[in-house]
């Protein structure tokens, strides 16, 4: 029998401060329970003081939640860790995870205190945490660019004063692999009751080495390692969970260990996070991209018709992929549609099925073959579908050689119909005018990308929209097979996204929260 590595995702709290991935309550718990699905053995659901809105999300995953620990963050601050508590104390295994920064940079600039004061700080945050909650988790954060003399003493405080489990950012993802195996040998070789708890790893990708990152701790004895979904994060996010787990699964041989992740739900997690985040997967993305498993090149074809091995360190049905086919067309019925979305791994109630089934019947229409990837962005675009305030009714568009493009657009704004027809240089941008002259909203449109869901000209355009104001940043995507009703969808759905982060009065981070890593 192999070692545990346990995986603690943090795709609701790292993913979520990347700009633009905020989510909202019913947003969470959905990516809560794929993540319980999976068997990922801790959740850390969020940062319940950063806002009201966190607090209600880890609130609800706690309870909700049944099989993985539930963490909650908290600063080195009695008030945060009160909060974090309140949190998660609901939950069948509930976890406080509290840090402090330990670089001298950070040390000095951010937090304005000396190193004694940090280890004070250590000594009755953990503390506390640890007379709340059974289970605690201590960050030395910035450790990457710390003083290796005085994390050790600031990791043996942590754990006399009770932390279970020691993680190891780098923060900024400063260190290359050799660099952040070594802390770990080093911690585990100069921290007198190291025994006493489990080393963990949280990696970012700032250099693109967070998982190699990540694979050198457990080499050097982490058996922990935090990570995201898609490697979804701030910056160039954090290490990507479905990359290291398979590494792990592939890598048997030369690293003796396992993870309990049900890797079959990997592909479905991942289209889950991208869809309720408008963060589109790229396509060479490692185990997840739209082309991880697909071989062109002639040559690879040849060899994987004679033998998969060939070409295939492992198969996509290990993460959950299936072949792309022809499924369903206008004739096809209910059940039939019901089951195909079973197969792609979408258990829908039956008011989301009918919902669905009617998109499929429109999209059916107009497009003669519908694809498994269609299927996947009809689902992606009801999860965005909700908390709508505005919809799209009705849009006629001229396009071509012309001087001034019009756009004809109706929206049901909070149960009443409003029209307009505005003017724009171009199609698109005559019809995101007309959006902002109907609901007098002008966010800056901060990003605008569109790319086909399958080939052929009747494919599906799925378009990417994020939008923002000085306080708050919101990401979605809108999939029709005309792209100028894509980017009306898209728009509007991160405008809902907008208005609803607005009706719950939260900014994405407290200004004193917005440094990097946290
Ligand atoms: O990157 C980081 O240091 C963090 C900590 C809060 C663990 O996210
Ligand atoms: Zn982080």
């Amino acid at each position: 029998m192999t070692e545990k590595i346990y995986i603690f995702d943090t795709t609701l709290r790292d993913g979520e401060q990347s700009p633009g991935a905020s989510m909202n309550l019913e947003e969470k718990i959905q990516i809560a329970e794929i993540l319980e699905e999976m068997r990922v053995d801790i959740i850390e659901a969020g940062f319940p003081i950063a806002s009201n809105g966190d607090f209600e999300a880890v609130l609800e995953i706690s309870k909700n939640i049944k099989k993985s620990t539930i963490a909650g963050l908290a600063r080195a601050k009695i008030a945060d860790i009160d909060r974090a508590w309140e949190a998660v104390q609901h939950a069948s295994y509930p976890k406080i995870h509290t840090f402090i920064a330990t670089s001298p940079v950070h040390m000095k600039y951010k937090l304005k205190k000396t190193p004694s004061e940090v280890l004070d700080a250590i000594k009755l945050t953990v503390t506390h945490a640890r007379k709340l909650c059974p289970n605690v988790e201590w960050s030395c954060e910035d450790a990457g660019r710390s003083e290796i003399d005085f994390l050790f003493k600031c990791i043996e405080l942590a754990i006399d004063c009770g932390a279970e489990t020691i993680n190891i950012p780098d923060t900024v993802g400063y260190t290359l692999p050799t660099e952040f195996g070594s802390i770990f040998k080093a911690v585990k070789n100069n921290v007198p009751n190291i025994d006493k708890a489990i080393l963990s790893s949280h990696t970012h990708n700032d250099l693109g080495l967070a998982v190699a990152n990540s694979m050198a701790a457990i080499q050097e004895g982490a058996r922990q390692v935090e990570c995201t979904i898609n490697g979804l994060g701030e910056r160039a996010g954090n290490a990507a969970l479905e990359e290291i787990v398979m590494a792990l699964k592939v890598k048997k041989d030369l690293m003796p260990f396992h993870t309990d992740i049900k890797t079959e739900s990997i592909t479905k997690a991942s289209r889950l996070v991208s869809a309720i985040t408008g963060f589109t997967v790229q396509p060479n993305k490692a185990i997840v991209g739209a082309n991880a498993f697909a071989h062109e090149a002639g040559i690879h074809q040849d060899g994987m018709l004679k033998h998969a091995g060939t070409y295939e360190i492992m198969t996509p049905e290990s993460v959950g992929l299936t072949e792309s086919s022809l499924v369903l067309g206008k004739h096809s019925g209910k059940h039939a549609f019901n089951k195909k979305l079973q197969e792609l791994g979408y258990d829908l109630g039956d008011n989301a099925l009918m919902e669905i089934f009617g998109r499929f019947k429109d999209l059916a229409d107009k497009k003669k073959e519908i694809y498994d990837e269609d299927l996947i962005a009809l689902v992606g675009d009801r999860t965005l579908s909700y908390n709508e305030h505005i919809k799209l009714v009705s849009l006629s568009v001229n396009a071509g050689l012309l001087e001034k493009h019009e756009a004809k657009m109706t929206l049901e704004v909070d149960g009443s119909k409003k029209s307009a027809t505005s003017f724009g240089n171009g199609p698109v941008d005559a019809t995101f005018n007309a959006i902002k002259d109907i609901t007098n909203y002008n966010f800056r449109l901060k990003l605008y990308q569109v790319h086909a869901i399958t080939a052929g000209t009747d494919a599906q355009g799925e378009v990417t929209v994020r939008l923002e104001d000085d306080r708050l940043t919101s990401q979605a995507k809108g999939s029709n097979p005309d792209i100028i009703v894509a980017s009306a969808k898209a728009y509007i759905n991160a405008l809902n996204k907008l208005i609803y982060k607005k009706s719950k009065s939260f900014s994405e981070r407290p200004s004193e929260l917005k440094v990097k890593g946290v």
